[in-house]
């Protein structure tokens, strides 16, 4: 099979640390199969799924059977994401040695349920280290917010009466981690990292050695919270789209590789539960098929990021994050490829109804952007090919 890639550019297949394939539980909102189409359509090979399933990936049980999903149905590598809690409640450890002997999980998180109790998320941590695992922290502390917070703390907020997230409860939680990962010597990873605030707390906390990554999503890259003054339960999100002043930091943080990574939270929602009024709907957004478009959008076109730029935060330090060893490196002579070709110039006006995700709640909807994916190639096969449906 020839390709022409004249004009294209090659980047390493992109990982996604931070996939919710819904898979098992809410196969009506994804499944394997349609998340990791979307992936490949996006120009990913592999993608890290969380653990907010039902049944929750607690134990050894339930990630063997998500890779064996992944192995059946999987248009690129699935890799699960252990819970750090039972049930991700928050009280009990989940079985991390397991997941880990059983599954090679090593990536731990609390996504979706912050672990609010510090001495749990130490014992968290001095489990994990023994075997060079990671937790990825939720970075929200619910105490600081009610549950129902789903806007952006600030005169937006209260113009348009919706509870409000402030910043600081993200970065004190991720403060208090940093200073966790010191005492127990292990690593902690930060989830969608929205603020400015979380920004400096990374700074300072790299600064002193302490071993923290962090992702930003492209969403929080791109949108701001002025977006929510529709309503439009399409925006609604954790945490929330912040003002422009949030955005400009995490652009800057991306740039200088304090934040090392993009993850895109990508969170499919089914139709019912996305079309309540805004304080009632479910908070998350597509993100797969246009993660690199809006990369190339906000970080490559601005000058921020070089196409090397681009390979090490979306493919290589996923991978090192994750301790993934098949992806996110170059190849070695006569390896299957895992690779994207990328056209730098297409660009398009983004449908929701072109998805390969079973769902829509696609925020670039109507938006003209850069249209990067050519062809996926994950381990030597073909997994997407633009045209080819
Ligand atoms: O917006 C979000 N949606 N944030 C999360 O942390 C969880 C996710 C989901 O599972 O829908
Ligand atoms: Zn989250
Ligand atoms: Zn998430």
């Amino acid at each position: 099979e020839r390709v022409d890639a004249h004009g294209l550019v090659a980047l390493p297949g992109l990982v996604d640390l931070h996939t919710h394939l819904r898979e098992p539980g809410r196969e009506d909102a994804e499944t394997v199969a349609t998340g990791t189409r979307a992936a490949a359509r996006g120009g990913f090979t592999a993608v890290l799924a969380m653990a907010n399933t039902n049944p929750v990936t607690d134990t050894a049980e339930a990630a063997e059977h998500l890779l064996a999903l992944g192995r059946r149905d999987g248009a690129a590598q699935v890799v699960p994401v252990g819970a750090v809690s039972k049930g991700l409640a928050g009280s009990e450890l989940a079985e991390l040695g397991l997941m880990a002997r059983s599954a090679g999980v090593r990536v731990f998180s609390d996504d979706g349920h912050c672990v609010a109790d510090a001495r749990l998320m130490r014992r968290a941590l001095e489990y994990v280290r023994a075997f060079d695992g990671v937790i990825a922290q939720h970075a929200q502390d619910p105490r600081l917010a009610g549950t129902d917070a789903c806007c952006h703390e600030g005169e937006l907020s209260g113009r348009l009466g919706l509870p409000g997230w402030p910043p600081a409860a993200e970065a004190t939680i991720v403060a208090r981690d940093a200073e966790l990962a010191a005492l127990t010597g292990s690593r902690v990873h930060v989830c969608h990292v929205s603020s400015a605030e979380t920004v400096d707390v990374l700074r300072w906390a790299q600064k002193r050695g302490i071993d923290i990554t962090a992702e930003v999503t492209p969403h929080h890259l791109m949108l701001t919270t002025d977006l929510l003054s529709s309503y439009d339960p399409t925006y609604k999100v954790n945490p929330p789209l912040r003002p422009d002043e949030h955005v400009a930091a995490l652009r800057e943080a991306l740039a200088d590789g304090t934040i090392a990574a993009v993850g895109t939270d990508h969170a499919p929602h089914a139709r019912h539960d996305k079309e309540h009024a805004f304080a009632d709907a479910s908070p998350g957004m597509l993100g797969l098929e246009t993660a690199l478009a809006v990369v190339i959008e906000t970080m490559v076109t601005t000058g921020r990021l070089d196409w090397a730029g681009v390979a090490e935060r979306m493919s290589y330090a996923p991978a090192r994050i994750a301790r993934l060893s098949g992806q996110g490196r170059p190849l070695a002579v006569g390896e299957p490829a895992n690779l994207v070709l990328v056209d730098p110039a297409a660009r398009s006006v983004v449908d929701r109804a072109a998805s390969a995700s079973l769902s829509r709640n696609n925020p670039w909807h109507g938006r003209e952007l850069p249209d990067p994916v050519v062809l996926t190639v994950w381990a030597g096969r073909v997994t997407h090919r633009r045209g080819g449906g």
